[in-house]
């Protein structure tokens, strides 16, 4: 692989958080070490240690491909069996919504409503999402609806019992997001929740921390809000406002 290609995947790798290349084959760790004591009469005695494998094309996450595009995208994640999320899922939930949409939300993984219909945010937080940004639009003399908006999650198979999605499940599917975000291209993202947050920004913050202040992913303006999920659990109140006003800031910021 000549130098600049190596860079385009090294920065893609960056951009997808990806910090380590497994190579297949034996890895180096394992080959085999030279003899602790070699007769030094006999140095042509010495087993020449296996040059590494170069890492073949075939075995890299995929670059975004020029002219990517949604339609692309679901193609090549098919019938995706790449992590062990495949395995309990009945649907690969891709995203919803406006394909050129300013505005797209990314939420963690599809719970089980999400699961069973293939469709992002549908279930009970879903339902919250939908009122939170029709509210907030309808409050703030907006004429947006859902559909208007692009709908995706950081993980597209319903991790099972609703877990965090692990590390390395986050990586294997970040590729399939980062393409989504590449070839929308919006104007802005809002991060529903930690895992969506982290995925994007690389930070280890609490959503706390992060919320109300614009990070990036890219070039792209990110507005890290509360999920859902959470808002739905008691006591939440002062989330609830929180999130109310971060909205507020993204629908200003795209639509103005
Ligand atoms: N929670 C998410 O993060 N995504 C969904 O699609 C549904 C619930």
């Amino acid at each position: 692989m000549d130098a600049s290609r190596l860079r385009q995947y090294l920065e893609f790798y960056q951009d997808l958080g990806i910090k380590t290349v497994y190579r297949r084959g034996t890895p180096a760790a394992a080959a085999p070490a030279a003899p602790a004591a070699v007769p030094a009469a006999r140095p042509e005695a010495v087993p020449e240690r296996p040059a590494a494998p170069t890492p073949s094309l075939m075995e890299l996450p995929s670059l975004a491909p020029a002219g990517d595009t949604l339609l692309k995208i679901i193609e090549d994640i098919g019938d995706c069996k790449r992590c062990r999320l495949h395995e309990a899922r009945n649907r690969i939930v891709f995203g919803v919504g406006n394909e050129q949409s300013p505005l797209v939300f990314v939420g963690e993984g599809p719970g089980a409503d999400e699961d069973a219909q293939g469709i992002p945010f549908v279930g009970r937080a879903g339902q919250l999402l939908t009122q939170m940004i029709e509210g907030t639009a309808r409050k703030e003399g907006m004429a947006i609806q859902r559909a208007d908006i692009y709908i995706c999650n950081v993980v597209k198979c319903r991790p099972p019992g609703n877990r965090t999605p692990e590390p390395d499940e986050m990586e294997i599917c970040g590729q399939f997001l980062f393409r989504q975000l590449s070839a929308i291209r919006p104007k802005a993202i809002c991060a529903l929740g930690g895992t969506a947050a982290r995925a994007l920004t690389g930070s280890r913050d609490g959503v706390t921390k992060m919320r109300g202040k614009w990070q990036k992913w890219r070039e792209i303006p990110v507005m890290v809000t509360y999920h859902p999920s959470y808002l739905l659990r008691p006591y939440n109140e002062g989330a609830k406002r929180e999130a109310w006003e971060d909205l507020k800031k993204v629908l200003h910021f795209v639509y103005d």
